[in-house]
């Protein structure tokens, strides 16, 4: 992907680990939950800011399944705070051409979300200009657990052979079925780890870190990060491109 504006490249699939809404809160003397709450502001931002630059996918961890081990007052704070997201966000989503879907174990996610996330999936399905991936109770490890149940049960019925499976195959087993490879990975807050976001996905993707905390997050920061993956060299395994043609041409000097 190239950025129209400024002719640089983007990430096609963009992954934003957000981080430090708690301590964004208790460093102002506030409940955790107000950092949530700031954070999720920042989420329309960052979304409307994503989709203004023309990146044509977007994926939040926006609830870990190891998330449902925090206090339950947290738990349900950050429960009550998705519905009114989807409320407050549909129609802008739909109207800026963006789709929403979900990845995770979302059968988790209490009764009263399902409706909300239902509606706003069917409502925005038709927007071709950005995917917004929203991970909730996400685990990248039961992600492949379970992808990898669904192809033995292939294999035990007799409907797929042992040696057809292949990346794609399991690619298409997972959850982000459909989406293209992380590009870039940012995560707030100092933290320089994945924590079960997206591992194969993000198999090839450059991380980027900030000390921003995620309520702090804007535009600004967003930009330092796409500048920050504009200058970075993807190899994929092979040799720089610049090295590769100085290569080329000392090898046509040999021979
Ligand atoms: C990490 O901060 C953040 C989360 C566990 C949840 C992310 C949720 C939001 C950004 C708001 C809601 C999102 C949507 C899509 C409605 P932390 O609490 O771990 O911060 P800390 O490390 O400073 O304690």
């Amino acid at each position: 992907m190239i950025d129209s504006r400024s002719e640089r490249p983007l990430p096609t699939h963009l992954g934003i680990i957000m981080d430090g809404n708690g301590r964004w809160a208790e460093r102002r003397g506030l409940p955790r939950t107000a950092g949530h709450e700031r954070g999720a502001e920042v989420v329309h931002a960052v979304v409307r800011a994503c989709r203004e630059r023309g990146i044509p996918f977007v994926t939040l961890y926006a609830f870990s399944h190891l998330n449902w081990g925090r206090p339950r007052r947290e738990v349900e704070a950050l429960m009550d705070l998705l519905p009114r997201f989807l409320d407050d966000s549909v129609e802008e989503l739909h109207e800026l051409g963006v789709r929403l879907r979900v990845a995770g174990e979302v059968d988790d996610l209490p009764p009263r979300l399902q409706g909300p996330i239902a509606t706003a999936c069917a409502r925005t399905a038709g927007g071709e200009a950005m995917t917004l991936t929203l991970a909730l109770s996400y685990g990248a490890r039961r992600d492949v657990v379970q992808a990898m149940r669904n192809i033995a049960v292939a294999v035990r019925a007799g409907t797929l052979l042992p040696e057809q499976i292949d990346e794609e195959l399991l690619r298409g087993e997972l959850q982000t079925a459909g989406l293209p490879d992380l590009d870039l990975v940012i995560r707030t807050a100092g933290e320089m780890r994945l924590s079960d976001f997206l591992m194969l996905e993000a198999a090839h993707a450059e991380l980027y870190f900030t000390d921003a905390f995620w309520p702090d997050f804007d535009d600004t920061e967003l930009d330092r990060a796409l500048g920050a993956y504009a200058r970075r060299v993807r190899r994929f395994g092979g040799v720089t491109p610049m090295v590769d043609a100085a290569e080329r041409r000392s090898r046509s000097r040999i021979g």
